[in-house]
């Protein structure tokens, strides 16, 4: 695992547009996992700067993402579709036709989960899956739970996450309470993982992801099992890690 502690977020979103626009540099057609949430947005505007700069061409990237609420319509502003769709997708140059979410509005929603992993292998498996923490340590929208859960799956979403998530809703109450998301075994089975954090409130999260037992109530903690990780936190997120000692001190 590296962890590089960086500086604020606007250095982590710098640093992690570089990993993610080195990938697609080295590697054209390669599969990204995305992600949605406040984190990623510092790094999806530099990947936009990177091709309007002619840096970085995404013509021939696949993406997949991680997770999507259900029962939100793609073009509901809080849905996960509009959010890459507005965040990144209108701003570079991958096709339509590479971009994959799950989608939360399907009829038969176990067909959608299978055929979601089924479509991420035939791509050729992803290359590098950005990934985001919750507060309660989640990733995707794998909750804390009894055991770990494998492939895509359906999601009851948790108090916290739920009440984590309100600040983009008009009311806690318009919080979709379900939600499709990848699994810890899709999750895992990424060449390679980027988790991206800032802020105090993710502190907990990364002191018991990094230093913890591996736990499913802790599911990021199943990271530490995973041989090519790259953590890009800040100073904040970083405060509660027994080897890390603040500038200055
Ligand atoms: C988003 C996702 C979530 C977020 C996490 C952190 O696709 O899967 O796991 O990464 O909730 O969200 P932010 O970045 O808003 O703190």
């Amino acid at each position: 695992m590296h962890l590089y502690v960086c500086r604020d977020y606007d250095t982590i979103s710098k640093k992690a547009a570089g990993l993610v626009g080195g990938m697609v540099s080295v590697k054209p057609n390669c599969i990204l996992g995305l992600a949605t949430g406040s984190s990623p947005i510092g790094m999806y505007e530099r990947l936009a700067e990177m091709y309007r700069d002619g840096i970085t061409d995404f013509s021939k990237v696949t993406t997949f993402n991680l997770d999507e609420y259900c029962a939100l319509s793609e073009e509901n502003d809080q849905s996960y579709h509009y959010f890459m769709r507005e965040h990144l997708f209108r701003h570079i140059n991958v096709p339509d036709e590479n971009i994959h979410i799950p989608s939360g509005c399907t009829q038969d929603m176990e067909m959608e989960c299978q055929q979601y992993d089924a479509a991420i292998a035939a791509a050729g498996g992803i290359d590098i899956q950005v990934l985001g923490i919750g507060s309660n340590g989640h990733i995707g929208f794998n909750e804390p739970a009894d055991a770990f859960i494998g492939p895509t799956h359906l999601v009851n979403l948790k108090e916290s996450t739920i009440k984590a998530n309100a600040r983009f809703f008009q009311s806690e109450a318009d919080v979709p309470r379900r939600a499709i998301s990848m699994g810890i075994g899709s999750i895992m089975a990424a060449k390679k993982i980027l988790l991206i954090a800032h802020g105090a409130n993710k502190a907990k999260a990364i002191t018991a992801t990094l230093e913890g037992p591996i736990t499913p109530e802790v599911p990021a903690s199943i990271l530490q099992l995973h041989p090519d990780v790259v953590m890009m936190i800040d100073q904040e997120a970083a405060a509660g890690l027994s080897e890390y000692q603040p500038e200055g001190r």
